[in-house]
């Protein structure tokens, strides 16, 4: 069975896919971290994250690990736990720029099939339940209002010491751009499949969209 979970920044779908894969003993998967992979290690050669024939070369022989740990989901790059480094706000960036570009893509799709054919997988991103897995048993497009979005991401990075000098106005800038990028760009851009069932987080908690979700994959829970 493969659960795809879509939506924006800051739609709370990786905190959800992670819940919802626990309850089930299901597997989680978290393709955005694939793509701040990629830019993390472009960053660490010194690679423009536009310079798609060399971010491609990187993609191809970087080994992305996804381990599940206590606190959710570790990623490890050619060895290194990386998991603290991802969320700030140049990998944000440079993963929308890398996951605008046809080769990269490619790889990161190829990849992330042959995780999830494994089965049993609850597995977010972009693209999941449009390009990826457009058979997958159940979908869901999670969405919320940007300044909700916003105010959450500012939360998580203030947890982590990691939201710097950067004040709420200019995160949910900063989301809203990246939704745009995200939304208008030619390959696999961010929008509802067909069949997923949208859910708009504004006002939910996350036990209450993961109760939502459960509800619907197992209706008699
Ligand atoms: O989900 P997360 O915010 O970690 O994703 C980082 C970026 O990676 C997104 O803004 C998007 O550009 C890209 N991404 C994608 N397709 C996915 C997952 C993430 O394009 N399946």
């Amino acid at each position: 069975m493969i659960i795809a979970i879509d939506g924006p920044a800051g739609s709370g779908k990786s905190t959800v896919a992670k819940t919802v894969a626990e309850k089930l003993n299901f597997r989680y998967i978290d393709t955005g971290s694939m793509y701040r992979s990629v830019a993390w290690k472009s960053l660490q050669k010194n690679t423009a994250f536009r310079d798609e024939d060399a971010v491609a070369d990187i993609a191809s022989k970087v080994k992305i690990e996804l381990i599940p740990g206590k606190d959710g989901q570790l990623v490890f790059v050619d060895g290194k736990n990386i998991t603290d480094q991802l969320k700030v706000e140049e990998i944000s960036r440079g993963a929308a720029i890398v996951a605008a570009q046809p080769m990269i893509r490619d790889i990161m799709t190829t990849q992330q099939r042959k995780l999830g054919q494994q089965g049993k997988v609850v597995i977010d991103g972009r693209d999941i339940g449009t390009v990826v897995f457009p058979q997958a048993d159940k979908k869901f497009f999670l969405d919320a209002d940007p300044k909700e979005r916003g105010r959450r991401r500012f939360i998580e990075l203030k947890g982590k010491g990691q939201s710097g000098s950067t004040d709420l106005p200019t995160i949910i800038k900063q989301i809203i751009q990246r939704d745009h990028e995200d939304r208008s760009r030619k390959i696999a851009p961010l929008k509802q499949a067909k069949d997923a069932i949208l859910i708009d987080t504004t006002h939910l908690s996350v036990d209450q969209v993961v109760e939502k979700i459960i509800q619907i994959i197992t209706p008699s829970s």
